[in-house]
């Protein structure tokens, strides 16, 4: 069994990576609305990924018998005022997960809870690649974002992403 702290925040997380999978979503639909399918297609991929993100979370809870409570998946917002703060909100919730997922980590170590902190390893380091992602996205949006041909050149690029599943196996 494990901790009641820590399995409420595990419990808690599922939820959140729900709701980040559904932001995403979001930010798809808003890319696929504005004929960028390379950003849509990008989204697509993150919110795939935070659904495995969710069953991770939901089955190491299950492996440690520990039951699962599912709560209502919050509405993420849906329109946007430009290109740049869709990404830059990205960035935000990344930093946001991280913050969360640290947290996580902060109530195991507190309580020697080995195992825990083991199976959050590798969400902190999946957290330092999103948020680079996510960092690198702005970036480029900063840069080439004002240029058409540009744009389109960067669209192209990020409709190469294929969804891959997660490298974690429980
Ligand atoms: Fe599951 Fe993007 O954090």
């Amino acid at each position: 069994m494990l901790d009641t702290k820590v399995t409420e925040l595990l419990n808690t997380q599922i939820n959140k990576e729900l709701y980040s999978a559904y932001l995403y979503l979001a930010f798809s639909n808003y890319f696929t609305d504005e004929g960028l399918d390379g950003f849509a297609n990008w989204y697509q991929v993150q919110a795939q990924e935070e659904r495995d993100h969710a069953m991770l979370f939901l089955k190491y809870l299950q492996n440690n018998s520990e039951k699962v409570t599912l709560e209502a998946v919050e509405r993420p917002v849906q329109t946007f005022e430009s290109h740049l703060i869709v990404l830059e909100a990205g960035l935000a919730h990344e930093r946001y997960v991280t913050e969360l997922i640290h947290t996580i980590y902060d109530a195991a170590y507190a309580k020697k809870d080995f195992r825990t902190m083991q199976f959050l390893d590798w969400f902190v380091k999946e957290q330092g690649e999103e948020e680079k992602n996510a960092e690198d996205l702005v970036k480029k949006m900063n840069l080439y974002g004002s240029d058409p041909k540009s744009l389109y050149m960067l669209d192209t690029e990020l409709a190469a992403r294929v969804y891959a599943a997660p490298s974690l196996v429980l």
